[in-house]
């Protein structure tokens, strides 16, 4: 199995996505700082995935204030916190992130308070991370299961960015689907947008398919809608960065695009995360922050410039599909349908509360239900795009 995070003694090893496919080499960190630094750049990328990462960081940190003699709980905290602060804020939008942050974070602090000398609340951390990681493969072998069923044998599968083995701790969520289909025996062939400007399609989706021996097919992004024009798409699936209460989707940015594509041509759009990606406290997509990086990423192409030098450029990072477009959502937990809040909060095990007032539209028809129906966006936000 493909393993982008690796947890070797007192050391986090993660395979460095930049280099791939050319190169297969490992990031070494040695504390929560350098993870900070491997998830800004991209070392280690995908929700699930820089959630294991900071959660392995924020262990690191506790090893680090065991190792300080930080033995006053209330300065073993400080370290912890500050490590905390410093992976939350790498990158905004997956809420993967956070979350396996603060879990560790929680278990450092019931440690202390149960009276654990730094030593053990630091070996607890680390047990907490490795749990996060091992969960993660599990959930997503279990989504795979329950989503392999909308897989039908002979499938074209057509997929954005990279949501697998290399975006999770293992196995991966879209790529999952598509993993467990093939292992149920079915024919599946994937295609694979190459997904400007970070090339995650390219790079790193075409790479570990290839490994595994899965058919895979890739396009430019913009062949998407002519090939399902032509028939030639039977169904999309695609991961998420954070899925809001209503079924609002934020992903790779071009999700979206696919998205409304696929309800034109009536492909059925499916969308696979584990639970650690719902986000009870974001009531829909206007909710979820989305990262801007770097416009350089965008003027160029695979590093060598292509822009003319001095253009201004716009680099969202991701996009919000709203749940009116999504067919299903599918978790370790099972197949989620429309009305998204009921069954998000079931998924949850939480109240579905205020959810409806989120305004989620209706189902999103599994064979397309005619045309789409694209959201209006702000004035306020218009005026921020451009
Ligand atoms: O910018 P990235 O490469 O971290 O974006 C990754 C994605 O958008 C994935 O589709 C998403 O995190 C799901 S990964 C299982």
């Amino acid at each position: 199995m493909i393993e982008p995070v690796l947890f070797r003694d007192d050391v986090l090893a993660l395979l460095d996505q930049r280099l791939l496919p050319h190169e297969e080499t490992l990031f070494e960190c040695r504390d929560a700082a350098a993870v900070v630094e491997a998830i800004k750049t991209m070392v280690v990328r995908g929700a699930p995935a820089i959630g294991v990462a900071a959660a392995g960081g924020v262990a690191l940190a506790a090893r680090a204030a065991a190792a300080g003699g930080a033995s006053c709980p209330d300065g073993f905290r400080a370290v912890v916190v500050e490590a905390v602060d410093a992976l939350v804020a790498a990158r905004p939008t997956a809420v993967n992130l956070a979350w396996g942050a603060r879990r560790v974070a929680r278990v450092v602090d019931a440690a202390l308070d149960a009276g654990a000398d730094g030593p053990e609340a630091a070996a607890r951390a680390w047990s907490e991370a490795l749990a996060i990681r091992d969960e993660d493969v599990a959930a997503n072998r279990a989504l795979g299961a329950h989503g392999a069923a909308l897989v039908p044998d002979g499938a074209r599968v057509l997929t954005h960015c990279n949501a697998g083995a290399l975006a999770t701790a293992g196995y991966g969520t879209a790529l999952g689907v598509v993993r467990a289909a093939v292992e149920d025996g079915k024919t599946v062939h994937v295609i694979a947008d190459e997904t400007r400007p970070f090339l995650q399609g390219a790079r790193l989706t075409a790479w570990e398919l290839q490994k595994d021996g899965i058919p895979v097919t890739l396009i430019s992004d913009s062949m998407a809608g002519a090939l399902m024009a032509r028939g030639e798409v039977d169904l999309v699936v695609v991961g998420a960065d954070r899925v809001a209460r209503n079924g609002d989707v934020a992903n790779k940015i071009g999700t979206y695009t696919v998205a409304v594509l696929a309800r034109r041509h009536g492909v059925p759009f499916y969308v696979a995360a584990p639970t650690s990606t719902l986000d009870p406290d974001c009531p829909d997509g206007a909710a979820i922050p989305i990262e801007e990086r770097d416009p350089a990423e965008v003027t160029s192409f695979a590093g060598t410039r292509v822009a003319p030098e001095g253009v201004p450029a716009r680099h969202l990072a991701f996009d919000v599909t709203p749940a009116e477009l999504v067919t299903a959502i599918v978790t370790e937990k099972g197949i989620h349908r429309a009305p998204f809040v009921r069954s998000l909060a079931a998924a949850l095990g939480i109240p579905e509360d205020d959810g409806a007032a989120a305004g989620e539209a209706g189902p999103a028809g599994e064979n397309g239900a005619g045309p789409a129906e694209v959201p209006v966006r702000a004035a306020a936000e218009e005026e921020d795009l451009f």
